[in-house]
């Protein structure tokens, strides 16, 4: 239960009251943050737990995921989330620890989504993530019919070894796709970030190790910073 004060419009006096659980319910968003990157401290993980720092800081309800802790496989195809009569229309049928973190998804408010960019793209894990995601709410019908019940707000992150906007055309058709299936979409994105303890010890001479050490210094606490702001901004109630 929570206190909170309101103004009566009748009399202008504030009034104080008690929420109910239902109330409280509303304005408390569920924030549901997936970390696609194997690294549980790495820059996407770092980038995504700020993220969550915001959401809590507009008191919404957090919970993260980290994606390489659960055994699952991407969309295998079966089609079972379309079979009008079957009783996985609408949801994806496949039986595995991604099972309910989908309906957790689905059920959010929020989703926060991170990952680091290998090879010109999400990982594989944050990929079959999506696959199961948004697969069972499309269809094929005439009016292309979504079957989610809500629609859910989406800050996605990406952290990358290539300068910022290498990937704008990636980002944007991710965030294409995601408005289009699961809700309004935007995203923040970390760049040229730090990868070795040692770049003298790995075969990695191609980066100018000193530009590249302001970047866990200067740069990357601001592009934590906007993780953040997203997070506060996407699950503060409107
Ligand atoms: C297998 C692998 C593939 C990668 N491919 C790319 C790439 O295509 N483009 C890029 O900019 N960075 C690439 N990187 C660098 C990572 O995206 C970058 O270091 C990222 O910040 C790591 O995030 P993490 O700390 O969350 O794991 C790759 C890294 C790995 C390990």
């Amino acid at each position: 239960m929570v206190c909170y004060i309101c103004v009566s419009f009748n009399n202008y006096e504030p009034v104080a009251g008690i929420l109910t659980e239902y109330e409280e319910d509303i304005m408390n968003l569920k924030v549901l943050a997936i970390n696609g990157s194997a690294r549980k401290n790495g820059n996407s993980a770092t980038m995504l737990k700020n993220a969550v720092i915001g959401a809590e800081e507009a008191d919404a309800k957090t919970r993260l995921v980290n994606l390489y802790s659960l055994d699952y496989k991407g969309c295998t195809g079966c089609v079972k989330c379309k079979l009008l009569s079957g009783k996985s229309f609408g949801r994806c049928a496949q039986r595995d620890d991604l099972t309910t973190v989908l309906e957790e998804a689905i059920d959010s408010d929020v989703l926060l989504l991170a990952s680091p960019i290998y090879f010109n793209d999400v990982t594989g894990a944050l990929r079959s993530f999506l696959e199961r995601l948004w697969f069972p709410a499309i269809t094929y019908t005439k009016e292309r019919k979504l079957l989610y019940p809500k629609r859910i707000k989406v800050g996605m992150i990406f952290t990358t070894n290539a300068p910022s906007d290498f990937y704008s055309e990636l980002y944007n058709g991710m965030v294409r796709t995601s408005s289009w299936i699961i809700g309004d979409t935007e995203y923040v994105a970390a760049a040229e970030t730090w990868q070795f303890n040692d770049y003298s010890k790995y075969a990695a001479d191609m980066f100018d190790v000193d530009a590249r050490k302001r970047r866990p210094e200067e740069i990357f606490p601001q592009e934590c910073r906007m993780a953040y702001e997203m997070g506060k901004r996407l699950a503060t109630v409107q």
